[in-house]
Order: structure tokens, then sequence, then C-alpha cells
């Protein structure tokens, strides 16, 4: 991989790899979040929703089945051309409510465009410096019409702490993953060693290596960048069945904000 460690997100989030790993996180687990925020904040059918850092769509496509207008904004070509690919088949019906575009969310211009904004699935904290990760909830907040919501679900910093596995090893679609985690500065760090059969040409295993490494904010780092950038903090749960977030236990943090 040419990317550096600091620019890690746009080598792994561009890979089919990616989407075989968080298989799991499909589009039952998006209705689920969808249904979760949906409970808690009221904008009227018809509504702009920016989907950002929105991978293949999965969450999106559930804002358009509710009657918003959404726009999916991500960084990586691959899984802009999935979500693309699904206008086409399985979200051909809500084709006329979703656009996807290929930007970095740390260059998004819209003012005043959107009742709602959303991050999710732990898509924050990607870059080394924190100024240039709240450089992206000053833009969300400028995005923002006055009265929008913006929903973020991150990792809980805590739990994650206090249960890291080191290492695992994991076979699936006929590859070994190996994954080796741990805590330094202040970020979650990943490995991630791919070994998959060559294609007949050597009888070597191909590897491939990626990294993941996410700042790990907690909730009081999140109110100190969201009271900067005029959000406030109206709700918090710990999962996407609406438990209430329990610093030490749960599995997600998910914080509800709003701008005056
Ligand atoms: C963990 S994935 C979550 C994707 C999606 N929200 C979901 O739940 O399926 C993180 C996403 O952030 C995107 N991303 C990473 N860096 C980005 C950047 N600088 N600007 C915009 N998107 C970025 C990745 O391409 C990836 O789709």
């Amino acid at each position: 991989m040419t990317d550096t460690k600091d620019t890690w997100f746009k080598s792994w989030f561009n890979t089919q790899d990616y989407l075989d790993l968080y298989k799991h996180r499909d589009s039952h687990d998006a209705s689920k979040l969808v249904s979760l925020i949906f409970s808690n904040i009221n904008i009227p059918k018809g509504s702009n929703v920016l989907d950002l850092a929105c991978g293949s769509g999965r969450h999106s496509v559930f804002f358009a089945k509710k009657g918003m207008f959404v726009t999916g904004i991500d960084l990586s070509a691959f899984l802009i051309k999935q979500a693309n690919l699904q206008l086409e088949n399985e979200f051909l019906h809500y084709k006329d409510k979703l656009k996807f575009e290929i930007r970095d969310m740390r260059e998004i211009k819209h003012v005043n465009e959107f009742e709602l904004v959303v991050n999710l699935f732990s898509s924050f904290g990607y870059f080394k410096d924190d100024n240039e990760n709240e450089q992206v909830i000053r833009s969300i907040s400028k995005a923002l019409k006055p009265a929008g919501y913006f929903v973020i679900d991150f990792l809980n910093r805590e739990k994650l702490i206090n249960t890291l596995v080191p290492y695992d090893i994991k076979r699936t679609d006929g590859k070994y993953i190996v994954q080796v985690r741990k805590i330094e500065d202040g970020f979650v760090e990943k490995e991630i060693l791919i070994f998959r059969n060559s294609d007949a040409s050597t009888d070597y295993p191909v590897l491939n290596h990626f990294n993941e490494r996410i700042r790990l904010y907690s909730l009081e780092d999140f109110r100190k960048m969201f009271t900067h950038n005029g959000l406030n903090i109206i709700n918090t749960f710990g999962n996407y069945d609406g438990s209430i977030f329990v610093k030490n236990s749960s599995e997600r943090l998910i914080i509800f904000a709003h701008k005056p």
C-alpha cells in the first residue's frame, strides 16, 4: 500500500476486503439505527439529510424510504460505486431521493442546507490532528439548517479500552484475516493482514496489509467539540436498540445533537 499510516482510510475503505470483513454491518443493522434516529427526532417528509461517510449507502436508502432527500458523501470511489450500482438495482425505487458523491469529509461546503446530518458506524476521528477532526464538526454545524439535528454513532472508548482483543484470526470467503490491535497515544490502532491464495502464478499466498486508526474521543470530548461549534447534546444511547449510554459497558456511543 502506498498510503502512509496517516492516510490509512484512503486505502482500506477502497477495497472489497473492507466490505467482506464488516459484512455483518448490513442493511438489517442499518435499519435498526435509522429507526432509533426517527424514534427520537421529528423532521418532516421531504427534509434534506446528509449521510456523511455513507460508505455503500446502507443507511442512506432507509432515510430515502422515510421520504427524505439524501446526499451521501464518501471518500471511497469503490464504495460510492457500490452505492451507485445499487441505485440502478435495489435502490431504484428511491432514485429521485438519493445522490452519492465522492468527497473528503474535510471539504464539505454546504451551508444551512440539511435538517439532519448523520455520521454513522465509527466514521469519525480518522485524522491525526484534533483540529482536523473538529473541523469536520464545524462543517457539519454549518451545513445544518437552524433547528437541525446531528447524529453520530461512534465506538465507546471505555468499553473498547477495557475489552480490547490484542489479536484474532478468522477465516472468511477463502481468506485468512489476522487483526492486531493496540491503544497508543489516544488512538485505537488495528493492523489487518489478509492472506489469500494466489491465482496460480506462484505457490505462495498473497498478502494485503491495511491499517485502521481512530482517535478515542469520549462523550466529554464530543461535548466540548459540539459546544465550540454551536451544537447542543440532547440525547445519548448505548446501542441501536435504544438502551441508555453507560460509560463502562455500552457497545456504542450514539449522540443526538441539536443546532439552536
Ligand atoms: C466504518 S465506514 C462506515 C461507512 C458507512 N457509514 C456504514 O455504516 O456503512 C467509514 C467510512 O468513512 C469513509 N471515509 C474515510 N475517510 C473519509 C474522508 N476523509 N472523507 C469522507 N469519507 C471518509 C470511508 O470511505 C468509509 O466508507
